[in-house]
């Protein structure tokens, strides 16, 4: 079959697109409110977008009542965030922080996730996460008409877990993916894990 995009509403469009745009990447995002608190929340509208300077990007939409995102408000306001990569095993606490709260209503309380250092930068990071982030506001876009805002981060740190890394000849590091086990978002309710890894070579 064939879908005319132009003839559909935003949420059709939406729900054909996080069904067959599978599987996304999941950002799990840490802010600061302004009572110091942290927020956290995922987004899988994420991806990388460039190498110099290190930028991903985030695109969020409303909260139900129409207002910004307290994500998008943490960035705007303070600009510093830390991303994390989600392993499998915490796919529950990663879909529980997806509640709307209250803003300045921590989603950690709930959570049984210990915080750790994560300097220089000035935000912790889930100290069982594998891979994180140390992310600043770079650029924000605000497109479409139902107003999605697009976060262009910039990556200034990174944190590997030991476990998940091998040193290769000349130092370079090899990150083993099925260590680093990550979770990844189809549509709906649905995720997925890795299953099988494929290698192949590029041609020449
Ligand atoms: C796996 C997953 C992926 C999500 N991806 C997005 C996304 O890409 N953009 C978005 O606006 N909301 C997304 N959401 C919904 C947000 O997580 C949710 O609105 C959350 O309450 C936002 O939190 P905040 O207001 O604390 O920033 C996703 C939810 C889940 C469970």
């Amino acid at each position: 079959m064939y879908l005319d995009f132009n003839k559909l509403s935003s949420d059709q469009v939406y729900f054909h697109i996080i069904q067959s745009l599978i599987p996304r990447p999941i950002a799990w995002v840490l802010t600061q409110n302004r009572n110091q608190s942290y927020n956290l929340a995922p987004f899988s509208y994420f991806n990388a977008v460039c190498s110099d300077p290190a930028l991903i990007m985030l695109s969020l939409g409303k909260k139900p009542d129409g207002s910004r995102k307290d994500t998008l408000v943490n960035i705007q306001e303070r600009k510093f965030f830390s991303l994390h990569i989600a392993h499998t095993e915490l796919l529950p606490a990663l879909n529980q922080s997806s509640a709307t709260l209250e803003y300045g209503q921590s989603e950690l309380d709930d959570l049984n996730l210990k915080l750790c250092d994560f300097a220089p930068h000035p935000l912790p990071r889930i100290q069982t996460c594998r891979v994180t982030y140390a992310c600043e506001n770079y650029q924000i876009h605000t497109l479409g008409n139902t107003a999605q805002h697009v976060i262009y981060g910039k990556i200034n740190h990174c944190y590997l877990d030991d476990t998940i890394i091998t040193y290769q000849d000349g130092g370079k590091i090899k990150l083993h993916a099925d260590k680093l086990d990550p979770v990844a978002r189809l549509g709906a309710s649905e995720y997925a894990g890795l299953g099988e890894i494929i290698k192949l070579q590029r041609p020449a």
